[in-house]
């Protein structure tokens, strides 16, 4: 790998059946044109990047990278419609830091990764992020600089958008975001499970985060429920449930809603002690079960009518080759796309308000939580089937199967495309969405201070 490199001077450009487009680092807008308003912000928060050891309800000990000392990190409420500005300060990671606000289909330039839309945030250095908080629903944060190791060690937390019109009274309204640390699993702030009193007949809304690597099932059991959320987005119009585990990708987001019942409900993680038990004393709270479940593509109401037409159809074939990797020092398995390996991979490049298409499929004999920043994808069929249309940001593609998705280019930028098993998008599982005419200054590689994953 050179030592210093732009995102655009990688990588095979990918036209789709589109015309081509012009593709150049050095010519066209530059990404930081594409920034937060300005005006008086609405929601203002100062996060400070810092190592702690943070003890743990079980007693353990573990040395993190956190923001306020916190793990997670603070969790930031705003109401939609807000002007929120974040100020990023780093105290004392060495590494850098840059934050990315995932699943928020923000302005580029305030998207958070390093050697793409900024340069890393350096000890003592500081940062601000202004963007609007459109869309009520569940997010979370995180470094996007050395992704891979920080989140793991600490840097991220959630991030919930508030809708405009007040919630039901007495509403409970809980994020319970599942990670791992150092091989210790967290559920929140805690590795081991924890009891919270609710009233019965309280509405509650659970709102199911997965920062680790790789997939986490929840199950609810003691209650029906629905599942009103996806990636931020309404899932609307799905009927009650009973006895069904909810597969959360690594980086997606599930929202859950039920009223509390009169005896202790169980939200349980498979395969792992933390959990949360909610409710007052009176009966045992149930084992949770996780042999059936939740289909996101057989829920509900149609999102959003699926196009008819696209400017561009790509393919996102994910795979791997044996090959020479870290300075062809290593021989090992390669991550591709397309047949290509990184840093050839193919790049997606797009014209402003064009309408598209991926296809993704995976002969890679692992799952892969694709995650697209600064847009949402339309997910319309499952291995060759149409299914009910629903939103996501992060969508898990596993071995052997095919996903046909429908994107709407409306947001110009450079956009980080990869694997939200960050390690193994730290072994090469990213491209960028390219949008016509723009470039970007900023640099990676060994020589720059970024290295985003
Ligand atoms: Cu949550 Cu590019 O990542
Ligand atoms: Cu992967």
């Amino acid at each position: 790998m050179p030592s210093s490199f732009g995102a655009l001077e990688v990588g095979t450009p990918e036209y789709g059946g589109g015309s081509p487009i012009a593709h150049s680092h050095e010519r066209g807008v530059p990404v930081v044109a594409f920034h937060g308003p300005a005006g008086t912000p609405d929601a203002r928060f100062r996060l400070v990047a810092q190592h702690a050891d943070v003890t743990l309800p079980s007693g353990r000990h573990v040395e993190a990278l956190t923001f306020d000392r916190r793990l997670p990190g603070p969790e930031l409420r705003v109401h939609e419609g807000d002007l929120v500005e974040v100020t990023l300060v780093n105290r004392d990671v060495r590494e850098g830091v840059a934050i990315h606000w995932h699943g928020v289909d923000i302005p580029n330039a305030e998207d958070g990764v390093a050697g793409v839309t900024q340069d890393s945030v350096q000890p003592a250095q500081s940062h601000v992020y202004r963007f609007r908080a459109d869309v009520a629903g569940t997010y979370w944060y995180h470094s996007h600089q050395h992704a891979a190791a920080e989140v793991e060690r600490g840097l991220y937390g959630a991030l919930v958008v508030l809708p405009r019109s007040p919630p039901p009274p007495r509403m409970l309204d809980l994020v319970a975001i599942a990670h791992s640390i150092g091989g210790v699993k967290l559920l929140g702030s805690s590795d081991v499970e924890q009891r919270r009193p609710v009233r019965p007949g309280t509405p509650v809304r659970l709102r199911l985060v997965n920062s680790a690597d790789t997939m986490r099932t929840f199950a609810l059991a003691g209650t029906r429920f629905r599942v009103v959320g996806i990636d931020a987005r309404d899932k609307n119009g799905g009927g009650e449930l009973t006895g069904q585990a909810v597969d959360v990708p690594a980086g997606g987001r599930y929202d859950l809603v039920f009223s509390m019942p009169a005896k202790p409900v169980r939200l349980a993680v498979r395969g792992e002690d933390v959990g949360l038990v909610l409710g007052s004393g009176r009966g045992d709270a149930p084992e949770a079960t996780f042999e059936r479940r939740f289909d996101p593509a057989a829920y509900g109401t149609p999102a959003a009518p699926v196009p008819d037409h696209f400017d561009r159809r790509f393919e996102v074939k994910i795979g791997r080759k044996l090959g020479f990797f870290e300075g062809g020092v290593r021989l090992g398995w390669q991550w591709t796309l397309n047949g290509k390996a990184y840093p050839d991979m193919p790049t997606y490049m797009v014209g402003r308000g064009e309408t598209l298409e991926l296809s993704f499929s995976n002969s890679s004999k692992l799952a892969h939580p694709m995650h697209l920043h600064g847009h949402h994808m339309l997910v319309f069929a499952r291995d060759g089937r149409r299914v009910t249309p629903w939103w996501s940001d992060t969508l898990e593609v596993g071995a052997g199967q095919r996903y046909d998705v429908a994107l709407f280019a409306r947001s110009p930028g450079v956009w980080m495309f990869h694997c939200h098993n960050l390690p193994h998008a730290a072994r090469g599982l990213v491209t960028h969405l390219a949008y016509e005419h723009v470039m970007t200054p900023f640099r990676t590689g060994s020589a720059t201070g970024n290295d985003p994953e």
